[in-house]
Parts: structure tokens; sequence; C-alpha cells
């Protein structure tokens, strides 16, 4: 859980000198604390018509009763997802960044398949999965192997409770599904209605391998599982380094032994998390969990 709660001497000690404000600095540490983003400042007066925007949506007319609200953040999730929903950027597309698919396609998926005992499920997790497209996309290529005969599960997700609906309801436009190829959009995609330009949907064979669920990667949550895959792309590039760190030693530490961690272009922590390998397949660097020591630290 986020922690620090600033008292009410430190909240004075960080509140600007006016009547009822609170320094634009004390609210980017606050965000900061709750979910790692990190503003540089020339962004600090973006955020701040943010959040007094959504302060006033929120009928609260007190800039420092809504900062003690949310310093309280169990007692502010509904407040606490209005405003994340609008600092964060939820940009995503199907089969971004095609060399990690590639990587997972060509190498990784069939190591593991390989590998797993008998009957074994592989279980992906898509972390910061937006609205769905990065899931939907790792399941579509766990699909497309045979050999796995369709064992795994994708669980997908996000600290945007309104993305992770979204990504429930399985529902694209044409735009979206431009990047899936052709193969798997006549597969997994369901055109809706008689105008095939406007919607699709998620097969149900691919939907029920899918999971999601909203929740804070800085507050450690997911799903309480091991996974044989982690994707977390065009997440941390918008978060401090400390919360970087924290966040990949969180998803370094439910990686299965033989587990893989991808993350995004230049998102790879300053600290490499202890038990992990930085491996580099096909130009994809990603880090493994392959020695016995981390399983110790683990367990
Ligand atoms: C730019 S999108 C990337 C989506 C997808 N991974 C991709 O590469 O296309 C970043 C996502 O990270 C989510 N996010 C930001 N901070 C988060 C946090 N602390 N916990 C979980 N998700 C977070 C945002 O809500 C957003 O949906």
């Amino acid at each position: 859980m986020m922690s620090n709660t600033p008292s009410d001497t430190s909240f004075g000690a960080q509140a600007a000198g006016g009547a009822d404000h609170v320094a634009p600095q004390a609210w980017c540490d606050l965000i900061q604390r709750y979910c790692g983003l990190a503003f540089r400042s020339a962004r600090l007066a973006d955020v701040m018509l943010i959040v007094r925007d959504e302060m006033r949506a929120r009928g609260i007319a007190s800039e420092k009763a809504y900062y003690r609200r949310l310093s309280n953040p169990s007692e502010s999730a509904a407040d606490w997802d209005a405003l994340a929903v609008r600092l964060t950027n939820n940009e995503t597309s199907f089969f971004r960044h095609p060399p990690s698919f590639d990587a997972l396609r060509r190498h990784i998926l069939p190591e593991l398949r390989d590998a797993r005992p008998r009957g074994g499920r592989l279980n992906f997790w898509s972390a910061g999965c937006s609205t769905g497209q990065e899931a939907y996309s790792l399941a579509m290529l766990a699909m497309d192997d045979a050999p796995l005969q369709g064992e795994f599960t994708v669980w997908g997700g996000d600290i945007s409770h309104h993305a992770i609906e979204i990504a429930r309801r399985g529902r694209y436009g044409h735009r979206a599904v431009a990047t899936v190829p052709d193969e798997y959009r006549k597969r997994f995609l369901r055109p809706l209605g008689p105008d095939t330009a406007i919607d699709y949907e998620v097969v149900d064979e691919l939907r029920r391998r899918v999971r999601f669920i909203a929740t804070n990667l800085v507050e450690g949550g997911g799903f309480r599982l091991n996974y044989d895959v982690i994707f977390c792309h065009n997440v941390l590039i918008y978060f401090s380094p400390g919360a970087v760190t924290d966040v990949v030693t969180h998803l370094a530490s439910c990686l299965k032994l033989g587990g893989y961690l991808l993350l995004g272009p230049g998102e790879a922590p300053h600290d490499r998390p202890p038990g992990l390998d930085t491996v580099s397949i096909n130009g994809v660097r990603a880090l493994h969990r392959r020695s016995a020591r981390a399983l110790e630290v683990r367990e």
C-alpha cells in the first residue's frame, strides 16, 4: 500500500503558502507514491489543471481537503480511479512492438511449452494492459501455437477500472484491429452487425482464456500467481526510477523458474533484480529467471 501518508504537520510543510493551495510538487509526490507516475517540471501546470478540475468535478471545494482525502487511498479509491484515468496515457494497440511478440512466438513460447510439466498450463500476464489489446494479442499467439493446445491463461491488469471494463467487453473498432494479422483477425475476431467496417468482438474461444482485473502495480497488486511470461510495455517509461525498480522487483518475484519478463525498449530498471539474467532474443532484451538462488530468495 501507499506509504508516507503526510501528517498535518508535513502537509503544512509541503503546502504552498496560499490559503487553500497545495504545492504542485506535493501533488506530484503524492501521485508518484500512489501509482509511480513521475512528471517533468514542464508538465506540472497540466497536472495541476487536471487535479483542480477533477476536484471540482467531484464537488470538493477545498484543495487541502481533496489532498488529505487522496492521502488515504484505502478511503478514496473512487477519487483515485477518476484522477488516475486522467493522468495516465492509455494508448495501446494489438501487437504493439512486434519484435517482442516475435521473440515470444519463435523462441520463448516453444521453450516454455516444451518444458512445462505434463498437462501444465502456461500463465501470461499483461501488466498495464490498458484496454486489453496486449492481453488479447498474447492470447492469439498462444492459441496459434498448436502443440500448446490452448492450455494457457492470459491475465491482464491495469490501474484504470474504465480501461479494464473496455478490455472485458472485448469489442474494438475497425481501426483498432488494423494491426491484427489477417489470419488472426478471421480466426479470433467476429465482425458485429452487417456493417463489418464498424466493430469486432473477440471470439469466445479466446475470451475464455483471458481474465482482467483492476490492479495497481505500485501496490504490488495482481493475481497472486506465478507466471511463465510477463509483458510490461509502455508503462514504466512514465514512472520515477524508484518506482521502476520496485515494480520490476515485484514482477520478477512473480515469475516462475524459467519464466521471462519482457519490458518495452528503454524500460529496463537501473538495477537488475536478483536472480534474473538479462538475455537478448533476436535483439529483444528480456529478463529470465533461471537461477536456483532466485527461488531461495523468493520462497
Ligand atoms: C501506454 S499504456 C500501455 C498499454 C500496453 N501495455 C501497451 O504497450 O500497448 C500504459 C497503461 O499503464 C497503466 N498504468 C499506469 N500506472 C499504472 C499502475 N501503477 N498500475 C497498473 N497500471 C498502470 C495505465 O492505466 C495505462 O493503461
